[in-house]
């Protein structure tokens, strides 16, 4: 393994580092064969890094990265004087209470950009720029300009020491910003070595803007209303937020991006660049990440071309940008520019219209989702944001429309970033009418008339219609049909629609039972679609455990705990069969989980629903064939206490992989239990059960020899 890495990284990677080896490295009790190994892993897992986040051209799968890292891991828990600080594995810290965001001096102000809305502003920049460099001497009848894509997020600062990264700072008020080192190096785009290909400055401030993407935020704003906290507004919030955090933990696992725009402080050399457009390839050679979108333009008429293309391509970016940057390219002519108080003369913003707008509630509606909870939807006077019409907004749940106090009438700010649905972000309440009315939370399903409950502690409201309810089996029949599930291909939302709506089909069994020239009786249908869709649909019979698990749509199950049910249980009897207190012990179970689970199976239509499908044909593999024999198949593990090369997580998805199940009690049932520094409980328990106990050393042998 570590041979075919060695090749590869000689053969596809023609650079090394000057100074791999860090002082702690050079160990006198190190074999240096050990040395050059970790060396190696260190060098292949920061090309895969800057191959996959800064060219956006991964060569290995995720799987393989994986091993290197652990196979790093293991190497450096069982030689901890070869850890050094810009290992891979050092980037997720912990909980720094000491730390609370020292204030640190920027050696060089972090400015801000003075802002243009129009052509008319735009073309008086430029005129501005001209007559103060020809009252410098410079001929310049055409200004060179790079044109770069304002990415709506965090400003920071990155301080690298002989290509080390040092130092992050945010940019604050512009004279003095906050430490945040720690948790900006757990963002997997900012290198925490720069790559040394020619030439290094032993100095060098790289600054650009921390963001995340429109499916991060969505992504996270999700995970917030599952455990009942407050969400985002936007993803600039997200951003800030994520960065303020004092357990660097929490920050790795929100998913930040970063992007570079400029260099600030920097030792000087001979060949020192003499543009601003050399600076970004520089930093890409240096590995840093750079918007590809970046152009050089002579002439602010060209500038004001590639604002338009920009502006095309923004409902298409899966992250916000705000506008774009014009930026003087020459750096001698930037220097005699100079700045006023708070920005540089030689940049300008050139903002794009808002994404954020005013409108008025006309009424709210509520939609039913697939699990029957009820969402609801802020109905608006019809209003334009960045070029679309906007007439419905969402405000997530009751609970998020009774903090915002929405009303009726109310005046309110909205915002639609790209695909992104268009949000209620908050209400004017100087701005409320006489006449406002508080919004009516309903008693019954505005789709199929049921009752609607809400559960203790719970914010969703919940139709209790279940597939009674036309809203709640569309979307199931979507749900068991969709990629990941069935994988019916030609079922799309508005033929389901169809389906369910003339009473063909009542559960997912009836979708197994269609008459091809009813389909074909469809509107927009025929024959030929009509059969092509009955073979997709014939195809979905051979499936997989995991498949039909996630397919079936209980709550809770994702893809991630359908696999991992599967892993464990082998069959969907033994899932079946299991209680509560009996899933609530795997490790990545919880109680809420485990009980959607049990109620699920408890319920005799979804148990018919499965002999159904079972008669109709459906056949599912029980183990992945897929999967090599895995060497720790059937075994029980837990951890206790902590692990010092290891997250639980981590160590976790190891014994997972190689088919172990993991979980968090102890029973007579458990194989194993891994003992960490200060163990719980857990210890004696097993001590009086007589289960094998192991400490991490003996538990790192064992993943390697395994
Ligand atoms: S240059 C001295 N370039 O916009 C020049 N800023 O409104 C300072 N920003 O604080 C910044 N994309 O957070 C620059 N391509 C880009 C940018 C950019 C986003 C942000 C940055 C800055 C703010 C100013």
């Amino acid at each position: 393994m570590y041979q075919h890495y060695n090749y590869w990284l000689s053969g596809l990677v023609a650079y090394c580092f000057c100074e791999v080896v860090s002082e702690q490295v050079l160990d006198i009790m190190t074999s240096p064969k050990l040395v050059k190994r970790v060396e190696n892993l260190h060098a292949t897992l920061h090309e895969h890094n800057y191959r996959y986040y800064v060219l956006a051209d991964p060569v290995i799968s995720d799987q393989d990265y994986d091993k290197l890292f652990q196979d790093l891991q293991t190497l450096e828990h069982q030689n901890p004087s070869l850890i050094s600080t810009d290992s891979p594995t050092q980037r997720v810290g912990s909980i720094a209470k000491d730390r609370l965001f020292r204030r640190v001096t920027h050696r060089i102000p972090m400015l801000s950009l003075q802002n243009v809305f129009d052509q008319q502003a735009l073309l008086e920049f430029d005129h501005r720029l001209k007559q103060r460099l020809q009252s410098e001497g410079i001929d310049c009848r055409v200004l060179q300009y790079v044109c770069e894509p304002k990415l709506d997020g965090v400003a920071i600062s990155l301080f690298y020491r002989q290509g080390r990264l040092e130092q992050a700072l945010t940019r604050g008020d512009g004279h003095a910003g906050e430490d945040i080192t720690s948790n900006a190096r757990t963002i997997r785009l900012i290198p925490l070595k720069l790559r040394h290909q020619g030439y290094c400055p032993g100095e060098l401030e790289v600054r650009g803007e921390v963001y995340i993407s429109r499916q991060g935020f969505e992504h996270l704003n999700q995970q917030m209303l599952n455990r009942n906290e407050r969400v985002f507004a936007n993803p600039r919030n997200a951003t800030a937020g994520s960065l303020r955090q004092l357990d660097s933990g929490i920050t790795a696992q929100r998913p930040l991006l970063f992007c570079a725009y400029s260099v600030g402080i920097h030792s000087t050399w001979v060949n020192a660049p003499k543009l601003h457009s050399q600076w970004l390839e520089i930093l890409v050679e240096l590995g840093v990440p750079v918007s590809r979108d970046y152009e050089v333009k002579q002439g602010i008429e060209a500038c004001m071309d590639y604002y338009k293309q920009q502006l095309l391509k923004r409902t298409t970016l899966d992250h916000d940008i705000d506008g774009v940057v014009y930026k003087i390219d020459d750096l001698h002519q930037q220097q005699l520019l100079g700045s006023v108080s708070h920005a540089p003369r030689w940049a300008v913003a050139h903002k794009f219209p808002a994404e954020e707008t005013m409108s008025i509630v006309k009424g709210v509606d509520y939609q039913v989702g697939r699990t029957g909870v009820l969402t609801p939807v802020a109905r608006l006077k019809p209003t334009q944001i960045g070029g679309v019409t906007v007439s419905n907004a969402t405000l997530h749940n009751i609970d998020e429309m009774q903090r915002k106090d929405v009303c009726v009438g109310d005046t309110v700010t909205i915002r639609r970033a790209g695909d992104v649905i268009p949000e209620l972000i908050s209400v004017s309440l100087a701005k409320r009418p006489s006449y406002s009315q508080p919004v009516p939370i309903p008693t019954t399903c505005p789709v199929c008339g049921a009752r609607v409950v809400r559960f203790d502690k719970l914010v969703a409201l919940r139709c209790l219609g279940g597939l009674s309810c036309k809203a709640q089996l569309k979307q199931s029949i979507q749900h068991f049909s969709s990629r990941k599930a069935l994988n019916i291909d030609g079922l799309g939302v508005q033929l389901i629609e169809q389906l369910v709506d003339q009473q063909w089909v009542r559960n997912v069994a009836d979708l197994y039972q269609l008459d091809k020239n009813k389909l074909a009786s469809l509107p927009r249908m025929g024959m030929k679609s009509a059969e092509n869709l009955l073979t997709a649909i014939e195809h979905s019979k051979q499936t997989t455990l995991t498949r039909l698990i996630y397919g079936l749509g209980i709550r809770e199950v994702g893809e991630v705990t359908a696999e991992l049910l599967t892993r464990h249980f082998h069959t969907l009897q033994a899932l079946m069969q299991a209680d509560a207190a009996y899933l609530e012990q795997l490790d990545g179970v919880g109680s809420v989980v485990a009980q959607s689970i049990t109620s699920f199976f408890a319920e005799p239509h979804n148990q018919k629903q499965l002999t159904d499908l079972q008669k109709l044909g459906l056949v599912w593999l029980e183990e992945n064939p897929e999967t090599s024999p895995k060497l720790l198949q059937g075994q029980i593990w837990v951890l206790t206490g902590r692990l010092r090369t290891l997250s639980r997580e981590q160590a976790a998805t190891r014994l997972r992989a190689l088919g172990a199940s993991v979980l968090t009690q102890i029973s007579s049932r458990v194989t194993t239990l891994v003992v960490g520094e200060a163990p719980g409980s857990k210890q004696g328990h097993a001590e009086k059960l007589g289960i094998e106990q192991i400490n991490e050393a003996e538990f790192l042998e064992r993943l390697v020899s395994t």
